[in-house]
């Protein structure tokens, strides 16, 4: 199966099982707004408490707000967003279709890399066991001719860039020869600059003075509030604020699925330290998401850093975790170390004076900031596609089961008496009763037990508990484990105990590192 089958499968399973649903669907949908159903939104909530608490729990210096998603307009000329917000498009003349012109590039520079791919694939094939990967790739002459090709479409992308050169784009994609994926025609309209904030009227005033924002990022709330939460919560630097919140994008290229939306959540944090030490707790911050992430268990491989050469001007370091989604590596989470760029900048546009006293030193300063920056949505994707899985069973039936790591996953146990009859239901719902302030359960009584399990499979569940005749005298249930499949019974007494054991979030944050 092609990626992208495996892709389109994952989004009907999405919608199948109540996980993520098109905005507005019966009128045809809302082009890159998703809604999440009754599976997704317990996924959803699983992933922001890990976030959530790995940040201001496990760390007594990281505190949380919650700030407002209207914020007064001059924030955005501050923070550089109504200047430079922008992507740069271009229209296909045949087809009407836009595109952002950096994505056109970067598509053709992965299809240079695919045949990259393919051709280590076939060496792989054609040397087996004596392959050397490194080798091969350091001297095959196809791989090396494409790879040099795309070297230099990388670099004279970012030169372009990175100097705001919008003809040089356009030369960029008529020289490669990229053509439309509508039309298949060259017919390219000028790169044109696209603002990326939706904007909106306050009040009844319609002229520009009402003009407000939704927000594009979580982040600002935290800069316009670092005095109010340092002088109220007396945090002391190092010191970090926490946030998780909706952010809006006019996205151009809106697509794979919940990859790119329009409207998203994001879970953001500024760490604020003293000037001078940015890189270090760069470092440090790089390694700590990095764990986070690992710690779940979907498999360290699918993880990367990439560091950016190239960096904005308010940054003296970034890098992007990025994360193997079936349609390649991409961006899951940014870390930037963005100096003071932002509250020396709300400082001048606010006319208020923003800065730390350090007890330590006994010196003033505009405190530095590393940020983390992940979206929620796009780690829900990470989650659900790397847990499908179609498995091949002994008796030759299919079974699809999503292997969410069983700390996020949307239902931890359901409870499913053999049969509807003899005083089973009875025994099911009393366990169910004791148990669904504990975890979330559900209680599934109808079809077979086996269509039961392929149910819960297809959900995630971790674990399924069968209430059967014997459990009226021996007090015991079979529990089932999705991803063995195995079954062992045990007293009702210990089955709190035992999901508590293998769902808690405390396992995984025992593996994490802290700020202190
Ligand atoms: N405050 C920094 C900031 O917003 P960003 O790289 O633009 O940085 C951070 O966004 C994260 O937000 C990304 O790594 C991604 O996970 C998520 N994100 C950004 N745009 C998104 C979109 N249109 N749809 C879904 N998630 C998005």
């Amino acid at each position: 199966m092609t990626q992208e089958e495996v892709f389109k499968q994952l989004t009907a399973h999405a919608k199948e099982y109540g996980f993520v649903f098109q905005s507005s669907e019966i009128y045809d949908g809302l082009s890159a707004v998703y809604d999440y159903g009754q599976m997704g939104v317990e996924l959803k909530n699983n992933i922001k408490k890990y976030w959530w608490d790995a940040m201001v729990r496990l760390n007594e210096n990281i505190v949380g707000i919650d700030s407002a998603i209207f914020m007064h307009p001059k924030i955005w000329q501050a923070s550089g967003h109504v200047g430079a917000f922008n992507d740069p498009l271009i229209d296909n003349k045949d087809s009407k279709k836009r595109y952002r012109a950096d994505v056109l590039i970067e598509d053709y520079i992965a299809k240079i890399e695919e045949k990259i791919n393919k051709e280590v694939e076939k060496g792989r094939k054609k040397f087996g066991e004596n392959f050397d990967e490194v080798q091969f790739r350091a001297t095959n002459p196809n791989v090396l001719r494409n790879q040099k090709k795309a070297d230099e479409v990388n670099a004279r992308m970012a030169e372009a860039l990175n100097a705001n050169d919008l003809k040089a784009l356009r030369d960029l994609i008529i020289d490669c020869e990229i053509a439309c994926p509508i039309s298949g025609s060259k017919n390219w309209t000028d790169v044109r600059q696209f603002n990326l904030m939706f904007s909106t009227q306050m009040g009844s005033v319609s002229d520009d003075a009402g003009t407000i924002y939704l927000r594009p990022e979580t982040a600002q709330g935290i800069f316009v509030n670092f005095l109010n939460v340092q002088k109220t919560g007396r945090m002391k630097i190092p010191f970090g604020i926490a946030q998780i919140g909706k952010a809006f994008r006019n996205e151009i290229v809106a697509r794979q699925f919940i990859f790119r939306m329009r409207e998203f959540e994001q879970m953001e944090m500024q760490f604020f330290v003293r000037p001078g030490q940015e890189l270090e707790w760069f470092a440090k911050w790089k390694q700590m998401r990095l764990q986070w992430h690992k710690a779940l268990g979907l498999g360290d491989n699918k993880y990367r850093f990439h560091d950016h050469e190239k960096l904005a001007h308010y940054a003296n370091a970034a890098t992007d975790i990025e994360f193997e989604f079936p349609f390649g590596f991409k961006e899951l989470e940014g870390i930037h170390s963005r100096t003071d760029f932002d509250l020396s900048n709300h400082q001048q546009f606010s006319g208020r004076k923003i800065q730390y006293f350090d007890p330590e030193t006994n010196e003033s300063y505009t405190p530095y900031v590393v940020e983390t920056s992940i979206g929620v949505d796009r780690m829900f994707l990470a989650v659900l596609s790397s847990s499908y899985c179609e498995e091949k069973l002994e008796n030759g039936e299919t079974r699809v089961v999503l292997r969410i790591p069983p700390v996020l996953a949307p239902v931890k146990l359901a409870v499913c008496p053999l049969v509807k009859k003899d005083g089973l239901p009875e025994i099911a719902r009393e366990i169910m009763d004791s148990l669904k302030f504990d975890f979330n359960c559900q209680y599934d009584e109808k079809d077979s037990i086996g269509k039961r399990y392929r149910r819960q499979d297809a959900i995630g569940t971790p674990y399924c508990i069968t209430i059967d005749h014997d459990t009226v005298n021996d007090k015991c249930v079979t529990i089932r484990d999705r991803d063995t499949m195995k079954q062992e019974r045990i007293p009702i007494e210990n089955v709190r105990q035992f999901i508590s054991d293998r769902t808690d979030f405390r396992n995984v944050f025992a593996q994490l590192d802290k700020t202190e």
